[in-house]
């Protein structure tokens, strides 16, 4: 049976970018929790669903398909969004939709049907302390504001996104930050067996290169159980 492997933190601290080498070394699955509460913000913009309507969004989500492929596409109701969600209107709405329980048990479910077959390494915010709480190894992944500010304003450029200038992404990352540790469901926070890495001074290799190193005592058990 495979591991899985939880990864969390708040946003942009390379959670997406790490699990995705680390999928690729271990031939495991990435999932991306984030982009389904994405998915679920883009909707509720595009049919015109207030964001805190909680009775309306759950409604919504109960006739929304949200598929999210191993080669990193994300299809919402058979349609590629995968550089849609990536808006800066689209993270404030997603850490708004984000804070209502019931859409978050929704998605949760979702997210744990997923994984059941092991295999996985998923990154959100809740997968440690909710989604996958048995999950082998669990990673909370830090970086100072600025890191991160830097790194989606380079990541914007790099893939066409329109964008905003740095002090204003940090700006809105801090926002996010406190919203998304100070909500009542599921705030961010590390679990208590889960190993901090602050990504501030590292490259993408040293923090995967630390993650396989946690996670090698499993894979090899895995081997010798196979
Ligand atoms: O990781 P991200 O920036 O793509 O996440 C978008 C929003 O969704 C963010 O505000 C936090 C929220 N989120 C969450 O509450 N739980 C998760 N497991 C993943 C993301």
């Amino acid at each position: 049976m495979k591991i899985n492997i939880a990864i969390d933190g708040p946003s942009a601290a390379g959670k997406s970018t790490i699990a995705k080498r680390l999928a690729t070394l271990l031939g495991y699955v990435h999932l991306d929790t984030g982009a389904m509460y994405r998915c679920t913000a883009l909707k509720c913009v595009r049919t015109g669903i207030a964001l805190d309507d909680e009775d309306a969004v759950c409604e919504m989500l109960k006739e929304t398909e949200i598929v999210l492929t191993p080669e990193g596409g994300v299809y919402l109701d058979g349609e590629d969004v995968s550089l849609a969600i990536r808006a800066d209107e689209i993270s404030m709405a997603a850490s708004k939709v984000s804070a209502l329980k019931r859409v978050r048990s929704d998605l949760v479910a979702r997210q744990q049907e997923m994984a059941k077959a092991g295999g996985f390494i998923m990154d959100g915010r809740d997968i440690g302390t909710v989604v996958l709480k048995d999950a082998e190894v669990k990673i909370f992944m830090t970086a100072s504001a600025e890191a991160r500010a830097e790194r989606r304003y380079r990541q914007n450029l790099e893939k066409g996104i329109e964008t905003s200038d740095i002090e204003t992404i940090a700006e809105e990352i801090r926002q996010r930050d406190y919203d998304d540790t100070h909500r009542a469901n599921s705030p961010l926070r590390k679990a208590d067996d889960a190993v901090e890495i602050d990504t501030s001074y590292m490259t993408i290799e040293e923090v995967v290169e630390k993650i396989h190193s946690l996670a090698l005592p499993f894979l090899e058990k895995e081997e010798t159980d196979a």
